[in-house]
């Protein structure tokens, strides 16, 4: 017989089902939320055009520079392309501190950027950073230094942004915890070279990346085969995408300049937002609660029930209500004022990839965590049960509504249109779909690609004929070297940088 607790835990789980049928409309819905974002501007997808025009095939070369600021670390790397889709990457990393996420100045922020960047160059460039000093004392020219001294950067900036050449954008919103209201509608990019220019540093910001785009960007580079790659995706601390669009399909109007030999330009589509009206987005009462507490209620909707900033924070909420119900912890002395249990967002993701993870009778790993994570001592093993069943659902969720989103861009990208596959059902090298992701969620959490293809099948358009055919690659450290990609192809538009 199944305890009061485990029936009230299967009771919450219950909350977190998404339907096949669910799927299914959501799929159809998406499709029509990225049509109406690529026809004019304020939609609840932002489908932001991003002036890159061509995926790398691989034997792209040269160093640059690359900076990433998007969720809790700033990451400065340079990135040597070899050429034959190989890369050597070097990178120093950060935590961003807390009171500047929400500075009261964009300055504040951005000067603390720029000097990450001159203590890097000064560690793993030491050489060139000198002799750009001694250039500059003794050269009489303007700047003191040549074009070709200077390092181009890419920089990935994994917020929404307006973007209007390859290297300018407008902050559109902060996301992901973030608030600087000073910064919003001000060109990013302009933000960062003002700052590395206060220090002298012989550096030019040259392109303007979302994660999404560098993530498509890196796996481009690296994907075995001929395959081009049509969608880049992070599941980590947000959730995006970015994937390749026909030109003609992008009826709003496009005000930077761009090659348009290719037909095609990568857009960002922002589906953090998608949905933001609720139509067909599952709302537990904890997603409600969280929202509620949020920095930015009823925005960010589809990326509050996916990405690993707020999956701790719906099982801790879950929890709470159960212990409030005096389900669970019943022979827990008493949950500490300190716990995080007790804090808002105080429950990291991780909780949940250990709860997945474990498979034991009982779940010694996952106790352990409640006691260190939760700061619950002596859990039950029952407890422990209940909390890996909401766990699961919540993880479960997220993989299925992931699914709509890769489903309806693939459905989109017209990729599925054309197959030379043969009767017998084999996926020919020519049909494969291949699609690059990166980020917490996929990387740590087991089977969230088993979930999200089980769903993906379900997704209008797409099928089991469908799905076999996507590849998803995980491309670590996209970011770093798709900014490094998009700043040298960058090198040769014509932009003013
Ligand atoms: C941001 C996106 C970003 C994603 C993943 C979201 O919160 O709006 O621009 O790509 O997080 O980092």
């Amino acid at each position: 017989m199944s305890s009061p607790l485990q029936e009230a835990a299967q009771r919450v789980a219950k909350e977190f089902d998404y339907s096949d049928d669910e799927v299914f409309k959501a799929g159809k819905h998406f499709i029509t939320q990225m049509q109406e974002g690529l026809l004019k501007d304020g939609t609840s997808m932002s489908q932001i055009p991003t002036y890159v025009t061509a995926v790398p095939n691989g034997t792209e070369k040269g160093v640059y520079l690359a900076v990433d600021l998007g969720g809790t670390n700033f990451r400065v790397c340079s990135i040597q392309l070899h050429g034959d889709t190989t890369f050597t990457l070097t990178q120093s990393k950060v935590a961003i501190p807390k009171e500047l996420m929400i500075a009261k100045t964009a300055v504040e922020l951005f000067s603390f950027l720029a000097k990450q960047i001159e203590l890097f160059l000064k560690e793993h460039h030491g050489e060139h950073f000198e002799s750009h000093l001694r250039r500059r004392n003794t050269v009489s020219s303007p700047t003191g230094y040549r074009d070709e001294h200077i390092f181009k950067l890419g920089f990935t900036f994994s917020f929404p942004v307006h973007q209007i050449g390859i290297n300018r954008g407008t902050l559109i919103r902060w996301t992901k915890g973030f608030d600087i209201a000073d910064a919003v509608g001000k060109d990013v990019c302009q933000l960062l070279q003002d700052a590395i220019d206060a220090l002298h540093l012989p550096v030019r910001v040259s392109a303007l990346v979302n994660d999404t785009v560098g993530t498509l960007m890196s796996r481009s580079y690296t994907s075995p085969g001929k395959t081009p790659t049509v969608l880049g995706a992070i599941f980590g601390t947000g959730t995006n995408g970015a994937y390749v669009e026909k030109l003609s399909n992008i009826k709003k109007g496009l005000e930077g300049a761009y090659d348009a030999k290719t037909g095609e330009m990568v857009v960002n589509t922002e589906w953090g937002s998608f949905d933001n009206e609720l139509t067909v987005l599952p709302t537990t009462v904890y997603d409600k609660d969280l929202d509620t507490a949020s920095v930015n209620p009823g925005i960010q909707m589809f990326e509050k029930r996916v990405s690993g900033m707020f999956l701790g924070e719906l099982l801790r909420l879950a929890v709470v209500a159960l212990y409030k119900e005096k389900l669970i912890f019943t022979d827990v002395a008493a949950i500490e004022a300190a716990s995080p249990l007790n804090t808002h967002s105080g429950v990291d993701s991780s909780i949940l990839s250990v709860a997945a993870a474990d498979e034991t009778a009982d779940l010694a790993a996952l106790r352990k965590e409640i006691e260190v994570q939760l700061a619950v001592k002596q859990a039950s093993v029952e407890d422990a049960k209940a909390i890996k069943t909401i766990a699961y659902a919540i993880g479960r969720r997220a993989a299925r509504l992931s699914a709509v989103a890769v489903g309806a861009i693939v459905v989109q990208s017209g990729r599925l249109d054309t197959t030379s596959s043969s009767a017998s059902g084999e996926v020919s090298e020519d049909d494969i779909v291949d699609v690059g992701v990166d980020g917490s969620l996929v990387e740590f959490y087991p089977a969230f690609e088993e979930h999200m293809r089980a769903a993906l099948r379900k997704v209008a358009g797409m099928g089991e004929q469908g799905e076999r055919r996507v590849r998803i690659g995980i491309a670590k450290d996209g970011s770093g070297v798709g900014a490094a990609l998009i700043a040298l192809v960058a090198e040769g538009m014509d932009v003013d940088a």
